[in-house]
């Protein structure tokens, strides 16, 4: 049994949050909004590594991230959330193209040269790319492209994009503690009976009896795990499948993915999938941003369409218990690792896939410290 190479002092020092901002997620992929969340002539405000962003796409429909400060005198452009129309600055009114560039400038004689040169006065910049529906940022310039950082996961995204069409359910709410706490919750079933004995237990589908989840640990920095779905439940929705039709990727478990730093994709055979995100807003606190998103289907009668509705309806129930419950213990957690001395304990088999999110941030810290050592 490993002890935890995390030190406690690491979940709850402000100091040592800044740095995680300053080395991990600006050096990370990290997720920031589902693609067809940009559709529409729309801007969105985001952060990222207590950076702020205006994402949008530009006019080839790719996904752009620009720093949310007008290049005036720097006035924040949009607030967080998705806005319509073009970003037009609150302070003097310029307006910004899909491009990043001003260009509609009140009194414009007095600035000749941004009249001039328009796109020398473009918005500050950053990586954005896509895999499918899912839209990455990374602040730092250098590193390895998005395909490359995601490994085996970019092909899983991109098989999970096909025929997603829109959000079934949303929700974003603050849990007073660490990220590394509510990711690591995320990532073990251990808790589960202690903690979910009345939802999950219950209702979740997946073969507790028969079956264990099997892991997957080979990338260095994600993972992810499949456990097969009840025959039951399976067999269940066989027999209405000629009412509900088909969706375009079946399968019959239940698959739960980690993208480091901060990104679970889960879905239970595939009709639906459920995206989170944890975004680190202080040391103490993690802002969970859930999406359920839903995908295409076809040959669905309307007894089908009615059945899927309460299987969606009984699905962000459930969802919303469940989250109610983790947010919870969280909580406690943190309570505790904030009078911790000694490193925590990780069991053997059933919290692999904490230790290999600890053994991958230990890592991405180490490699940011040794930057910041090489840059002093
Ligand atoms: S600061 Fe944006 S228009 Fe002046
Ligand atoms: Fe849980």
């Amino acid at each position: 049994m490993p002890t935890s190479v995390v030190s406690p002092h690491f979940y709850r020092d402000p100091d040592h949050h800044a740095r995680e901002l300053e080395g991990l997620f600006r050096e990370s992929w990290v997720f920031v909004c589902m693609r067809f969340e940009l559709d529409g002539l729309v801007h969105r405000g985001v952060q990222v590594g207590g950076v702020s962003l205006l994402l949008q796409c530009d006019s080839q429909g790719r996904p752009r991230a620009f720093l949310n400060v007008c290049s005036h005198r720097h006035a924040q452009l949009c607030e967080s959330g998705t806005h319509r129309g073009p970003a037009r600055c609150p302070y003097h009114g310029w307006v910004y193209d899909r491009e990043g560039v001003p260009v509609g400038i009140p009194a414009k004689h007095c600035f000749p040269e941004v009249v001039a040169e328009p796109a020398r006065f473009r918005l500050q910049e950053f990586n954005c790319e896509a895999v499918g529906q899912f839209v990455f940022v990374r602040i730092s310039e250098g590193g390895p492209a998005l395909r490359e950082y995601l490994g085996e996961q970019y092909a899983f995204l991109e098989r999970a994009s096909e025929g997603m069409q829109g959000l079934l359910d949303e929700f974003r709410e603050p849990v007073d503690a660490n990220w590394k706490i509510v990711i690591e919750n995320a990532l073990e079933g251990y808790h589960v009976p202690a903690v979910h004995s009345r939802t999950f237990m219950q209702v979740d589908g997946m073969d507790r009896a028969e079956t264990a989840p099997r892991f997957f640990l080979e990338d260095r920095l994600h993972s992810h795990l499949e456990h097969a779905a009840d025959a039951q439940w399976v067999a269940r929705f066989a027999r209405m499948e000629s009412k509900i039709g088909q969706w375009p990727w079946r399968f019959a478990h239940y698959t739960h993915h980690h993208i480091f730093p901060n990104l679970t994709v889960t879905s239970f055979m595939g009709y639906s999938f459920h995206v989170q995100s944890f975004e680190p807003t202080t040391s103490r606190q993690t802002t969970v941003h859930s999406r359920t998103v839903g995908v295409e289907f076809t040959g669905t009668t309307p007894a089908g369409a009615k059945m899927m509705e309460h299987i969606h309806a009984d699905g962000h129930a459930f969802t919303r218990k469940v989250f109610a419950e983790d947010g919870g213990i969280c909580i406690k957690v943190q309570a505790g690792v904030d009078q911790a001395q000694r490193p925590a304990l990780v069991g053997a088999g059933i919290e692999d896939r904490v230790a290999h999110f600890q053994a991958a941030y230990a890592r991405a810290l180490q490699g940011s410290e040794t930057s910041m050592g090489g840059k002093a």
